[in-house]
């Protein structure tokens, strides 16, 4: 399985920040083709820019949210379709940020990867605990009660992309045990069993504090099918050394 590298630029880059960061990569992918898949989600307000920049590269586009409509009255949102509109082919769904500071849940979050799908979009679904959630040995209940809220029925592994990211390890330079990554992807491809038609090639994101210094030895994990990276991916060669972890 072709691993999955995504940058998650959260509410970060200007216009000439943003542009020079994906020039960047750009350029190093027209140097050196990787193993890996790379993608980039910059805010909303770059990705013409961002688009233009990565343009016959081969690294690809996506969007950090979408609303569960196409188009209408939602003033501030922005719709798969529009998304696709402007070059993306992937959506970050549900992120930790997203369901805490805009309260969104599991079936508002369902409703999105549906959304992300009739638009030709592949969803990526983010999962994870809290700390004390983890500390009270709920990881695995957790992970397995937001799966089977959010994901909708009747998606193939073409169209999702799962992100398991432990939210105190998130933007916060700790990063979980390769032992407790590996036991949970574990569980969610197990968990994927008739959810999704083939879940053995549905792709596993592990998100949480990677670098360039901790990414061979998770992405080298079993059912660990790529990486979802925020701080590390707003710089090209922290970026491109995760990417060139994931051979
Ligand atoms: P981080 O963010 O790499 O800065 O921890 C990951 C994410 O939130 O997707």
């Amino acid at each position: 399985m072709r691993k999955l590298i995504a940058g998650n630029w959260k509410m970060n880059g200007l216009g000439a920040d943003g542009l020079a960061l994906a020039r960047d990569l750009a350029k190093r992918a027209g140097r050196a083709p990787l193993a890996a898949e790379l993608l980039i989600c910059p805010p909303a307000t770059l990705l013409a820019a961002a688009g233009e920049a990565i343009a016959g590269s081969g690294i690809l586009l996506g969007g950090q949210d979408c609303h569960t409509r196409q188009h209408g009255a939602h003033t501030g949102d922005i719709s798969a379709a529009m998304l696709r509109d402007a070059g993306c082919s992937y959506v970050i769904l549900g992120h930790s940020e997203r369901r805490t500071d805009h309260h969104e849940s599991d079936a508002l979050v369902c409703a999105k990867v549906k959304a992300a799908r009739e638009a030709g979009l592949v969803a990526i679904l983010c999962l994870g605990e809290t700390a004390g959630e983890r500390d009270a040995g709920r990881t695995l209940e957790i992970v397995s009660r937001q799966l089977a809220g959010s994901l909708p029925e009747g998606l193939g592994a073409a169209e999702l992309v799962i992100a398991y990211e432990p939210i105190w390890a998130i933007g916060t330079g700790r990063t979980a045990l390769p032992a407790d990554v590996a036991g949970v992807h574990a569980h969610l491809r197990a968990a994927l069993k008739g959810k999704v038609a083939a879940p053995s090639e549905v792709r596993l994101l592990y998100g949480g504090s990677v670098k360039p210094a901790n990414a061979r030895e998770l992405l080298g994990l079993a059912n660990v099918d790529g990486a979802l990276v925020g701080g590390a991916s707003l710089n090209a060669a922290d970026f491109w050394a995760i990417a060139e972890a994931a051979a």
